[in-house]
């Protein structure tokens, strides 16, 4: 049976795990943290094996020979974790979904020539992210079609050809939710300032983002028709909107997205 390790069992190791285990089903997933502590918490929300060691139980000499390798810990934390692992990842198919560490970086810390590099977001925990990824060229069909069902379970997904197209996603999709939530609390804030309590304010916002995002996508209409249509000349959404353009808010969203992408490249120089 083709066994699948996860490094590394935080926010999006669970994800990653949760939806190995859909695919390959639950006894073929087994999930490598650092300490005790936080694998036994994990072994109470997961239905996979969770470890702290790959020699489980201590005095087996044993090593599982895992065909895939998902590695999920934190960048910084990357050159550690792969310390633990080496004697099994020149074999395996490796999948990163570490934000800026390079397919080259990555054959480098493996030994591994068959390497799937992702970039997920966090609304992959319900089903509904976008993940972004690339290959080496030696990575198999069926490495592929792996990686296109397992990614299924994230949401939609988009294969580009390289590293760079990686790190400009992130900074689109990757750090995107927190562009939304950002954009949420400052606009439940100003509900508030109007006088709204907060659990109103929410409401209003949530299901506006909610109904607008949906609406966009069951008509397919360009966004900036769909806010042409809520814009009537001399109405109240033009006179906020002319705020937004005296603070020349699209061209501070250029700027943020540039410093995401930006940052990725600089990620590349500290592992
Ligand atoms: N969060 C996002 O939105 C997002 C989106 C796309 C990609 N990513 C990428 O996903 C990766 C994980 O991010 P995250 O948000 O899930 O981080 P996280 O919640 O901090 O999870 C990282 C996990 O790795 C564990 N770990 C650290 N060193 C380890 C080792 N040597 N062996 C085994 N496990 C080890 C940590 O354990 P301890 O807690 O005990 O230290 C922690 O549980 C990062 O590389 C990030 O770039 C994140």
């Amino acid at each position: 049976m083709s066994k699948l390790l996860v490094v590394g069992g935080g926010t999006m190791g669970k994800i990653c795990a949760q939806a190995a285990a859909t695919v390959l089903g639950a006894q073929s997933v087994t999930v490598l943290e650092r300490t005790v502590a936080h694998a036994e918490q994990l072994q109470k929300e997961l239905d996979v094996t969770c470890i702290t060691s790959l020699i489980n139980p201590p005095s087996e000499r044993n090593v599982i020979n895992y065909a895939t390798i998902v590695l999920a810990v934190k960048p910084q934390d990357a050159t550690t974790a792969l310390t633990q692992i080496q004697s099994l990842t020149k074999t395996a198919l490796i999948i990163s979904i570490m934000a800026g560490v390079t397919l080259p970086r990555l054959a480098e810390l493996t030994g591994s020539s068959r390497i799937v590099r992702c970039m997920p977001n966090t609304p992959a925990t319900i089903g509904c992210g976008m993940t972004v990824w690339t290959t080496t060229k030696n990575v198999t069909v069926d490495d592929q079609k792996f990686v296109t069902q397992w990614l299924a379970q994230f949401g939609a997904d988009l294969w580009v050809e390289s590293d760079d197209w990686i790190d400009k996603a992130t900074a689109v999709s990757g750090s995107g939710p927190a562009y939304v939530f950002a954009f949420a609390t400052d606009l439940i804030k100003s509900a508030q300032a109007l006088g709204f309590t907060t659990e109103q304010a929410t409401r209003l916002v949530q299901q506006t983002l909610a109904g607008a995002i949906q609406l966009w996508q069951k008509t397919g209409t360009a966004p900036e028709t769909l806010r042409d249509k809520v814009t009537s000349k001399g109405g109240t959404t033009a006179a906020a909107l002319k705020i937004l353009k005296t603070t020349r808010m699209s061209s501070l969203w250029e700027q943020a997205v540039a410093a995401a992408y930006a940052r990725a490249k600089d990620l590349q120089n500290h592992v």
